[in-house]
């Protein structure tokens, strides 16, 4: 169960410890000030946008094509930082990650 260090929308700090074999979206959006996540991980509404430190950013999987396409629509978009929560597993290997909620649109 690995610890993951979230900045939410607010700016408060959490450490949450998260179950591997789910996703990012689904203890971000348990938290206030967290995620939306409105179409439940099917890649489709980007409410669950959220920056990845660059050194991490770095070690995840590489977003697929819909991720990306659907990222690079968004207004606050940043390359080698914007991931979809719905779209990152959560592994032991993420063990200190850091993120930030990215802003509402
Ligand atoms: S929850 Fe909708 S794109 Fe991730």
């Amino acid at each position: 169960m690995p610890r993951i260090h979230v900045t939410d929308r607010a700016g408060n700090r959490h450490e949450l410890d998260v179950d591997s074999g789910l996703t990012l979206m689904e203890p971000l959006r348990e938290i206030d000030n967290g995620i939306e996540a409105l179409c439940g991980g099917m890649c489709s509404c980007a409410t669950c946008h959220v920056f990845i430190t660059p050194e991490w950013y770095a070690k995840l999987p590489d977003r697929h094509g819909d991720e990306l396409e659907l990222l690079e629509s968004t207004e606050c978009f940043r390359d080698g930082e914007s991931r979809l929560a719905c779209q990152v597993q959560v592994t032991d290997s993420i063990e200190g990650l850091e993120l930030t909620v990215a802003p509402e649109e």
